[in-house]
């Protein structure tokens, strides 16, 4: 196509011949609309009954680790007949997808033993590890397919704050933050397109249509006054307007350009635009380990064995040997042929194997990230009824980093706030101290965006630092190189040996990653299978 014009010409041109319908498929041809295939997931067809006849059906596979890709494994697994046990060292399924609710009880690395005191409501929970789940990702289709019942999260709220202690200004919504950043940003291109500064680039109509996109994204002023923004009633309002002759006070005047650029609160606006952080996401209902749950009651609770310890995990000509001590530490040896292991890569390095050295050492490449949160119960939901803010995060340049509040239970008595939920450096220094300690220094740094009642009206706390949780030891991985061999190796079996987990995926991380690297684990499994003679 020679120019965007003329396919705009073309096809208004379509549109008034053919109707909306066959403009929608010239677009689509013309890669201009989302099509359905774009946004489904990698084809994956679960293994079927049909599939196998009787000296393949059955085959037994051991798999080490009830997170989310272990337990998805063993469900596809399941669906074709394979026989499946999985081995889960914790006492409970779900990995780092854990909820934390009334009466969970933790001892952490360091012995610091925790109880949640949270009251009772189905609304009183901390998700520890994941939280919320992005509209494209295959999660939401094992919902679906599970029956587990899902909420939308409110991943970003106008009424939620922005504080930069740095920058010496008070917390402010995001929402007067963004009319000041966006006002001064359009009244500067304004004026740039205006005097010419950009005449190289945009062709006369081209700068009609730019000036008419800023005077409206930055509610700046007319040409006459220079595009000179002034401040907006987007900023929101010192008193609010009401009925009769009650206009209301809009907030202002809006702090100096120079003042805002330096403030930084234009960093945070970014994080919304990225691909898996957008509005709308959404939540299971009741807490997130209501995915491990269903899972868990899809696979068969007799067949995962919960508290046991791998030991060793020896490739054999035939199969595998897998080796556990059980919950009362007798030695089990388990024959399979096949084994899914979905530990942590650091953790796995560390189970004495045969796979031989460049095995371990692939399985040691990955980074640890580390990463904590605290959830924060209140006797009262001042956030809604003092502050106005239903759902969304605070951001900070406090070690505290991001502060969430429930996107459920609204107008509900309790309620949880994040208070924290950090990763790097402050996660460590969160994660060296006590729980209690903990506490006290989130309550010191909430304090200074909400005010004391963040500390008088807390209820109970209980934190988490996946450093220094048993059987995890780290929030997820980074690789340093996907491409250096590593990466590819353990997405390849290593004899009856798969790894799957959302460290083997693009999408680390997220339990989509977990889902997906299982499912490519059960697809090598069972073309395997399906191709033995
Ligand atoms: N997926 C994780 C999050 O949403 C990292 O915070």
């Amino acid at each position: 196509m020679a120019s965007d014009v003329t396919r705009r010409t073309l096809l208004r041109s379509i549109g008034v011949a053919g109707g909306a319908g066959v403009m929608f498929e010239s677009m689509r041809a013309l890669g201009l609309a989302a099509s359905p295939q774009a946004l489904a997931a990698p084809d994956f067809r679960a293994p079927a009954p049909g599939d196998l006849d009787a000296r393949r059906r059955g085959k037994k596979v051991v798999v080490l680790g009830a997170g989310v890709a272990g337990l998805a494994a063993a469900y596809e697994l399941g669906k074709a007949g394979y026989r499946c046990t999985v081995l889960e060292a914790k006492d409970r399924v779900g990995g780092r997808n854990w909820t934390v609710r009334a009466g969970t009880t933790e001892t952490d690395l360091d012995g610091h033993t925790q109880t949640a005191r949270f009251g009772r409501d189905p609304d009183l929970y901390l998700n520890a590890g994941p939280g919320r789940l992005p509209q494209s990702h295959i999660t939401l289709d094992y919902c679906r397919e599970l029956g587990v019942a899902v909420e939308p999260f409110l991943n970003s709220n106008a009424n939620a704050l922005i504080y930069n202690e740095g920058s010496g200004v008070a917390p402010q919504q995001y929402r007067t933050a963004k009319a000041d950043v966006y006002g001064y940003v359009s009244e500067l291109l304004a004026k740039a397109v205006d005097q010419g500064s950009l005449d190289t680039r945009l062709t006369a109509s081209d700068k009609d249509a730019l000036l008419t996109f800023l005077s409206g994204f930055g509610a700046v002023g007319g040409k006459a006054t220079g595009y000179a923004y002034t401040g907006t009633s987007r900023r929101g309002y010192s008193v609010e307007p009401g009925a009769a002759d009650q206009a209301g006070v809009v907030l202002g005047p809006p702090p100096s350009l120079s003042e805002v650029f330096a403030s930084q609160v234009g960093r945070y606006f970014s994080f919304e635009f990225g691909y898996d952080q957008a509005m709308t996401m959404m939540q299971p209902v009741g807490g997130m380990d209501a995915i491990p749950a269903a899972l868990h009651r899809a696979v068969g609770k007799d067949k995962v064995k919960l508290g046991t310890r791998v030991t060793g995990v020896t490739d054999t000509p035939r199969g595998v040997e897998v080796t556990y001590r059980d919950k009362r530490g007798k030695h089990v040896r388990l024959d399979a042929d096949f084994c899914v292991a979905t530990l942590p890569p650091h953790l796995m390095a560390k189970v004495p194997t045969n796979l031989g050295p460049d095995v371990t050492a692939a399985l040691r490449y990955p980074t640890v990230t580390s990463a904590g949160k605290i959830g924060l119960e209140y006797r009262r939901r001042w956030w809604e009824t003092d502050d106005r803010i239903y759902g969304g995060i605070t951001e900070t340049d406090l070690d505290l980093q991001h502060v969430w509040y429930p996107s459920s239970g609204f107008h509900g008595k309790r309620g949880i706030v994040v208070g924290y939920y950090n990763t790097g450096t402050a996660s460590g220094t969160y994660a060296a101290l006590s729980p209690a300690a903990r506490r006290e220094r989130a309550l010191a740094q909430g304090v200074k965006i909400h005010g004391e009642k963040y500390r008088s009206e807390l209820a109970s706390a209980f934190s988490v630092a996946w450093q220094r949780t048993p059987f995890l030891e780290g929030a997820w991985v980074g690789w340093p190189s996907r491409t250096s061999g590593e990466y590819s190796l353990l997405n390849e079996p290593a004899g009856h040996v798969y790894f799957a987990g959302d460290w083997l995926s693009y999408f680390i991380a997220w339990q989509a990653g977990a889902f997906d690297s299982a499912r490519h684990a059960v697809t090598s499994i069972h073309q395997r299978v399906l191709a033995e003679g």
